[in-house]
């Protein structure tokens, strides 16, 4: 759990939540965990073999669901929800207006959209290894011709909540220590290797292997930790 993001929760009892692009429902877990109170969390994703890991997950709390819906699109009535939440998605979609536009229609009148991303500045130590292994991850989906764009900067992701037409009521850099988070680092970083082994026949294949070497100095300088994430909070 991200320690101020957990502070700011608690202070919050709300009826119901969606998480939106919930993968398989990590974001929703810290949410349902830190809420001081909540009547019900949906979460969702158009990948449905990550929504059926979430069930697997979380399914013994039945306050929270998991649907399977197109963020763009939900197709739930206008402000269906008191919070409408987000965790490091933005740089997944490629039209992040249409996105914003879904989530305010979404969200209730006086309801809270909270945003969580991994962020291109903020990054150092620890915390910079796993901000690289993800910049890596995501020149590999591009070169393999998948939509995935590096982190935003902090400035960025601020600038398009109010583009959106949402005020920005509080917002932090925040790390998320949950060790089960901190070991999928680790074995993203374990992985790397193999998976560089597999890209050979790409044109990027050296500039793939050089960002593997200076992940691996990063690491060996400094360990392995999650990114820094910026925390947004903000009402329509
Ligand atoms: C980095 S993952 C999400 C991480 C997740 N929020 C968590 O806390 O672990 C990005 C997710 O965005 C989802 N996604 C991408 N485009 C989407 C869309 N149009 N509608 C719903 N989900 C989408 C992907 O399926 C993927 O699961």
């Amino acid at each position: 759990m991200m320690e101020k993001l957990g502070q700011e929760l608690q202070k919050i009892k709300i009826g119901r939540v969606v998480d939106v692009a919930t993968r398989r429902g990590d974001f929703a877990a810290n949410l349902a965990k830190g809420l001081g109170d909540f009547q019900e969390i949906i979460a969702i994703d158009i990948d449905e073999k990550a929504l059926a890991k979430g069930r697997e997950a979380l399914g013994a709390d039945n306050r929270i669901k998991f649907e399977c819906r197109n963020a763009y699109e939900t197709g739930y009535p206008e402000g269906s929800f008191d919070m409408v939440a987000l965790g490091n998605s933005l740089h997944h979609f490629e039209d992040v207006a249409a996105l914003f536009q879904e989530m305010k229609r979404l969200l209730a009148p006086g309801g809270t959209l909270l945003i969580s991303e991994m962020t291109a500045d903020g990054q150092e130590g620890a915390s910079l290894t796993h901000a690289l292994i993800h910049r890596w991850e995501s020149d590999v989906d591009r070169a393999k011709g998948v939509y995935h764009r590096h982190t935003y900067s902090s400035r960025e992701i601020l600038d398009m909540v109010e583009a959106a037409g949402f005020k920005v009521t509080k917002s932090f850099f925040d790390w998320d220590k949950e060790p089960k988070l901190v070991k999928g680092v680790e074995k993203r970083l374990a992985e790397l290797e193999e998976k560089l082994a597999e890209l050979k026949e790409l044109p990027d294949y050296q500039e793939l292997a050089e960002s593997v070497a200076r992940i691996k100095a990063n690491e060996a300088a400094h360990g392995a930790a999650f990114a820094a994430a910026l925390v947004v909070f903000a009402e329509k």
